[in-house]
């Protein structure tokens, strides 16, 4: 007799006129057979993680580089993983959505964080962003005493100041946080629109010179102290407004930052971005520390909606001179004043 129980799809199977296939099905079925394969799975594993190149996976594996970029290649096909350019590079990071991603995100959660070779893998994940982190350091200690002349060199830091000032001063604030304040620069241009305003940055050189600047503006009462953007000496909700000015590009974990940026803002506050637009200038990675050729528009809206803040407006600035490859992207996004309304705020989306 038959159960009335036995499950649908083994009934299925067994009758011919029945063929699995199709939309979902399908879609599931490639994905979960694409990351059946050892290399494979810890490629999702790690792509999960961060937003790796083919070199960056290449060195962690200790695989050969065509080898790689085939597996990539098929997981990408699959739906597993989405691929962005950057300038000349590619990078790969989980896919969001999907029934294939899905699926194979759900079978991930179940895997264990002692597995050796998965340790070993995010030992070499980290070991890598820390060295970059670690050049990226150095640079600003080095030319921390130049800064303020570099930071004009391709963009018209003029045109910005304004555009953020005016961002600013829309709405009254009482305390601002410059998130790695560097020379102090936007502290002296928006110290004098709101009540208080505090820098802080990992460099101590950095730090020396906004001291002398701030000094030497007569805004001796803007504080910079030392700390990581990661992990800001602040309390919870203590600021209305914080800006983060050209500092997103050279990071490893854009979205650790904003994160941290929406736990020190109020519900209802807001936060500024000031950044390079995504561009091909290869040098600046070579010579310049920068992480990020600028930052990717559609990463920078996830980013923002995973770290619970709302975009709310968004302009391009030219560069300087006009030519220039460099265009700024000034970004404003607000923390939702009820708690829980993260998310998008996209005006085409008629939500
Ligand atoms: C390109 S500079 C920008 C400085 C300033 N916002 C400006 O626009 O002139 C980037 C700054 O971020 C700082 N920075 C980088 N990583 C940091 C971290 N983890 N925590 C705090 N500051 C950091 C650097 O020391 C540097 O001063």
């Amino acid at each position: 007799m038959t159960d009335p129980a036995e499950p649908i799809l083994s009934s299925a199977a067994a009758d011919p006129a029945i063929e699995p296939g199709g939309g979902d099905f399908d879609a599931v079925l490639t994905g979960l057979k694409s990351a059946g394969e050892p290399t494979r799975l810890r490629l999702l594993v790690l792509c999960g993680q961060s937003e790796l190149t083919v070199s960056d996976l290449t060195q962690i594996l200790g695989q050969s580089q065509p080898r790689v970029s085939r597996h990539l290649k098929l997981l990408t096909d699959a739906g597993l993983l989405e691929r962005y350019r950057e300038g000349t590079f590619a990078l790969f990071r989980l896919a969001a959505g999907g029934p294939a991603a899905r699926a194979v995100r759900a079978a991930m959660a179940e895997l264990s964080g002692d597995d050796p070779l998965l340790r070993r893998d995010r030992e070499r994940l980290a070991a890598i962003k820390q060295e970059r982190a670690q050049r990226a350091a150095r640079y600003f200690e080095a030319n921390a005493e130049r800064w303020d002349h570099l930071r004009t060199l391709h963009v018209a830091e003029s045109a910005v100041e304004r555009a953020m000032a005016a961002l600013v001063a829309r709405e009254p604030a009482e305390a601002l946080l410059d998130i790695g304040t560097g020379t102090g620069r936007s502290l002296q241009v928006l110290a004098p629109l709101v009540g208080r305003a505090v820098g802080v940055d990992l460099s101590r050189q950095m730090l020396a010179v906004a001291r002398a600047n701030l000094e030497r503006a007569g805004l001796a009462d803007c504080q910079v102290r030392h700390g990581d953007l990661y992990h800001l000496p602040f309390p919870d909700a203590a600021f209305d407004l914080a800006v983060v000015h050209q500092v997103l590009h050279f990071l490893e974990d854009p979205l650790d930052a904003l994160r941290e940026a929406a736990r020190v803002l109020r519900p209802g506050g807001r936060l500024v971005i000031a950044d390079l637009a995504p561009h091909d200038l290869l040098s600046l990675r070579r010579d310049h520390a920068h992480r990020w050729l600028g930052l990717p528009l559609d990463a920078l809206e996830r980013w923002l909606g995973e770290a619970g803040l709302v975009p709310e407006e968004r302009r391009l600035l030219p560069g300087n001179p006009p030519g220039e490859p460099l265009t700024v992207l000034l970004a404003l996004a607000r923390k939702p004043a009820v708690p829980g309304r993260g998310g998008f705020a996209k005006p085409d989306r008629g939500g």
